[in-house]
């Protein structure tokens, strides 16, 4: 397995300064930013600090744009709140940085028919609709650029689009949403409940007040899609992608996990297979020895895995102005080089929707809390050999209450189809004092 953490798309250092960004003769690649929030800002801070590449901050969009002004900027950056002030200027590439599907989504299309390239952080809006705006793009022999809707600073899809070209990636992986990642630590490493360590990540901004897209995996299917995209090359859905929320998981998950030599994060991961795409978001059993189990905090990594380079790890910063903010700027360079002929043109991405499942096989752990009574074992043990599943571990820590006692049951691999019709089954059972946890084991 090799570490690709410092693989960034590499920054020119001595960019010629002949001619505007997009044409053979010009200079200075001029830049609009709509959008002057948290990652807005920092853009605007590295464009006006940095001296390595001929990038210069004209035009900054905002809705009600007084309260936004900073004294920091020079004073020839042009603040608006009209729209058409950065369509119709000479700014040569259009940051979009506002979030969001509406208006985000017109602008860019107006900022690509009007002759800009565009970089954008907005997942939703890529994972939707990324194909039909590369697309328009490349009709205006423009391009789009969205190296920090995915994983924030950590250059991951300049790595799969161009470190991986080489190889035949088959397998994507990782810790795509920092919110649960932080959520899952804290459980972990203090024993804190599920809502104490929701209030925790929201008191120091980990996690927004409404935390349902974070917890319930749709920004991170979001950001799975993307990828799909780039490193598998197939055009998926983010509906398509079956998710599962990390509410429900408790300390004592941790303490039965850690006994079988794992822990828990939420992960993403999709795999061809043949003709046909599996893609999951949930939470997941992974290795101590694994790399997703060392990930804390608000951290990503992606392991992307390929028919002849193997494994290869992409970690970092997932979210954050600054490291966003690096990742937005490191696209208008690559956009710069692709533009003034020094590079190879952006990869264009194949056509092609695979048809999604989340049926993994694989081996499960399954936590179930019951009032205490002969027979639980036989019940449950009964309802898997009907469905052709079989058990390969039981674990019952000492110590619990019978009216509401934890055990796990670990099984062989079986297919998740399989496992759900059992636990459809095993939902009647009158022993269960709260819904069975199903978590998949990744060996
Ligand atoms: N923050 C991160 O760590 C991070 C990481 C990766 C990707 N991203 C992505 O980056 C984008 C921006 O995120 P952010 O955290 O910087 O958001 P943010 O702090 O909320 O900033 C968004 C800015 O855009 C403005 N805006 C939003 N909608 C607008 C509209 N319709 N018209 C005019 N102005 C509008 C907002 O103005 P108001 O102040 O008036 O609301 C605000 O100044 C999102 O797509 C997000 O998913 C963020």
């Amino acid at each position: 397995m090799s570490s690709a953490s410092a693989k960034k798309t590499s920054m020119p250092r001595n960019v010629a300064a002949e001619g505007p960004c997009g044409s053979a003769n010009a200079a200075i690649c001029k830049v609009a930013i709509l959008g002057f929030g948290t990652v807005g800002s920092s853009v605007a801070r590295i464009l006006t600090e940095q001296k390595h590449a001929p990038l210069r901050l004209t035009h900054i969009y905002n809705r009600n744009i007084r309260r936004k002004k900073v004294d920091w900027l020079p004073a020839d950056v042009k603040w608006t709140e009209n729209i058409l002030d950065i369509l119709q200027s000479d700014a040569d590439v259009v940051v979009e940085v506002m979030g969001g599907l509406k208006p985000a989504e017109d602008w860019i299309r107006r900022a690509l028919s009007a002759g800009k390239s565009v970089v954008t952080a907005n997942k939703q809006l890529i994972a939707r609709s990324g194909p039909e705006l590369t697309r328009l793009a490349a009709k205006m022999n423009r391009h789009i650029a969205f190296g920090a809707s995915v994983a924030g600073g950590v250059p991951v899809i300049s790595g799969l689009q161009e470190g991986l070209a080489g190889d035949e990636l088959f397998k994507i992986h990782g810790i795509l949403n920092g919110t649960c990642n932080y959520i899952l630590s804290q459980i972990e490493a203090a024993g804190t409940d599920f809502n104490q360590a929701l209030a925790a990540a929201q008191k120091l901004g980990f996690a927004e007040a409404d935390p349902t897209d974070d917890l319930e995996g749709l920004d991170a299917r979001a950001k799975l899609a993307i990828l799909a995209r780039i490193g598998l090359r197939s055009f998926v859905s983010p509906e398509s992608i079956g998710c599962r929320s990390i509410r429900g998981i408790e300390p004592v998950d941790f303490d039965y996990a850690g006994q079988l030599g794992f822990t828990i994060r939420q992960i993403s991961r999709a795999e061809l297979q043949g003709k046909r795409m599996l893609a999951t978001v949930r939470p997941a059993l992974v290795s101590l020895a694994s790399p997703l189990a060392r990930v804390q905090g608000s951290q990503n990594l992606v392991m992307a895995t390929g028919k002849f380079g193997g494994e290869t790890v992409f970690g970092g910063h997932g979210a954050g102005g600054h490291p966003t903010a690096v990742a937005v700027v490191s696209d208008i360079i690559a956009i710069t080089r692709v533009e003034q002929g020094r590079a190879h043109d952006l990869p264009v991405l194949p056509e092609g929707s695979p048809s999604v499942s989340a049926d993994f096989t694989g081996r499960h752990y399954l936590r179930f809390t019951v009032r205490d009574r002969p027979g639980i074992i036989a019940s449950l043990a009964k309802i898997f050999g009907k469905c052709g599943i079989n058990i390969d571990s039981l674990l019952q820590k000492p110590g619990y209450l019978k009216s509401s006692l934890p055990f796990v049951i670990t099984l062989e691999a079986c297919p998740t189809s399989a496992l759900d019709k059992a636990l459809t089954q095993i939902a009647k059972l009158d022993f269960l004092v709260k819904p069975c946890l199903d978590l998949p084991i990744l060996d």
